[in-house]
């Protein structure tokens, strides 16, 4: 991976629109001096940074995130990073850290309050136990699988037995979810993905019990016949039409929980919302949505947890991870496309050889 003493940037060229995919079209990367880390301050050199379709917010023509991102501005994303200059006390060099370092090579960060929660503000956090990748940081030991988490065991309460339908499947938050319904004892689990070849990764890989293409047609048909008792959690992450389908699929007292609806968030006029709600009456079933950031108290456990079932084999890592940060808008742009197999990672310098192995 190429090292670099100037610090590239992608700031932002353009506002993307709600029927456009995101790319470098909307970008321009430019390449400004190191910066300097002042009193208090702390020099980062960007190792990983996370995607999540939750960015395209801060890029919309609509301004509809409290904090966009403007015109110029270096594109905002969380990333995991390594000290390389540091003006803080609780901060040395060699320290792994991880925040919002921006898309970026160096990013210099107001270190003042390392203690508090890292959501939407400029503070760094030490990551305290790091090993090599150090994608489980953003992935398996991070924010996808808390979400997962939150998805599957807190809200879903998955229990033994049940059947769980996962949509976004293969996707970064959908891997982890799968693995962990299976260790919550789930009966079947289906997972559902766009293409043949996700659908044969996500059996072979993944541990589905079944896959649906949802782009092969009839959702509904393929739901009732892999669930014959109906589902018992509903793990949402696309909305819309998919939504709607799995609905009509319910068993009693189902949880449909709400992740994520990449397939309508961000079409302009909104789409009108399910029709099939009323099964949520008939079937005496509970939707929910969360938001992962709401237990940000809760993360070490999650952490505990999740490092605890991957040291006894219980859960694999699904990384895919895009080379080069000069491929950050496109990867991106992927997870609008459906071009990532796993949690979409951006590697802009190599991990530390010094680190352990996970
Ligand atoms: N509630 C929270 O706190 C929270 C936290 C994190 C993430 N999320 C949500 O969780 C979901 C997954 O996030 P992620 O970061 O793990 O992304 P991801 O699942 O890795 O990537 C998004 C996937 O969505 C699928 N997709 C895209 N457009 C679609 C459409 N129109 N219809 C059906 N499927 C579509 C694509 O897979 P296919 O090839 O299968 O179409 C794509 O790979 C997102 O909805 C995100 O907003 C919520």
């Amino acid at each position: 991976m190429k090292q670099t003493n100037t610090n590239r940037q992608w700031r932002l060229k353009r506002f993307v629109g709600a029927d456009e995919i995101i790319g470098p079209q909307h970008f321009e990367l430019v390449e400004a001096p190191m910066p300097e880390p002042a009193e208090g301050q702390i020099l980062v050199r960007t190792l990983l940074l996370g995607t999540s379709p939750a960015q395209r917010m801060y890029i919309s023509e609509e301004r509809q995130f409290h904090t966009p991102v403007e015109i110029g501005e270096i594109m905002r994303g969380r990333g995991v990073g390594q000290v390389v200059a540091s003006h803080h006390p609780h901060f040395a060099v060699g320290d792994i850290v991880q925040g919002a370092l921006g898309w970026q090579d160096y990013a210099v960060l107001d270190a003042a309050a390392p203690e508090l929660s890292d959501h939407n503000t400029g503070a760094v956090r030490k990551v305290l136990e790091p090993v090599r990748p150090l994608t489980t940081v953003l992935g398996l030991f991070g924010q996808l699988a808390f979400s997962a988490y939150v998805g599957i065991i807190e809200i879903g309460q998955v229990r033994r037995g049940d059947t769980v339908v996962i949509s976004a499947a293969a996707g970064g938050v959908g891997t982890i979810a799968c693995q962990l319904a299976r260790i919550q004892g789930a009966k079947r689990i289906i997972g559902i993905a766009g293409g043949a070849e996700k659908c044969a990764w996500l059996r072979e890989q993944a541990l589905c019990d079944v896959a649906i293409d949802y782009r092969a047609g009839d959702l509904l048909g393929a739901l009732q016949q892999a669930c014959p008792d109906g589902i018992d959690v509903y793990l949402d992450s696309v909305g819309g039409d998919m939504l709607d389908t799995a609905l009509q699929c319910l068993a009693l007292n189902a949880r449909v929980v709400l992740c994520g609806m990449i397939s309508t968030e961000y079409q302009r006029p909104r789409p009108p919302g399910p029709t099939h709600y009323f099964n949520l009456l008939y079937r005496r079933s509970r939707m929910e949505g969360f938001f992962v950031f709401d237990y940000v108290e809760r993360w070490p456990e999650f952490e505990r947890a999740l490092r605890q079932w991957y040291s006894e084999g219980q859960l694999r890592v699904f990384d895919d991870v895009a080379e080069g940060l000069e491929h950050a808008p496109a990867a991106l742009g992927s997870l609008f496309s459906g071009g990532n197999m796993g949690g979409r990672i951006i590697r802009v310098s190599d991990d530390p050889a010094e680190l352990p192995m996970a």
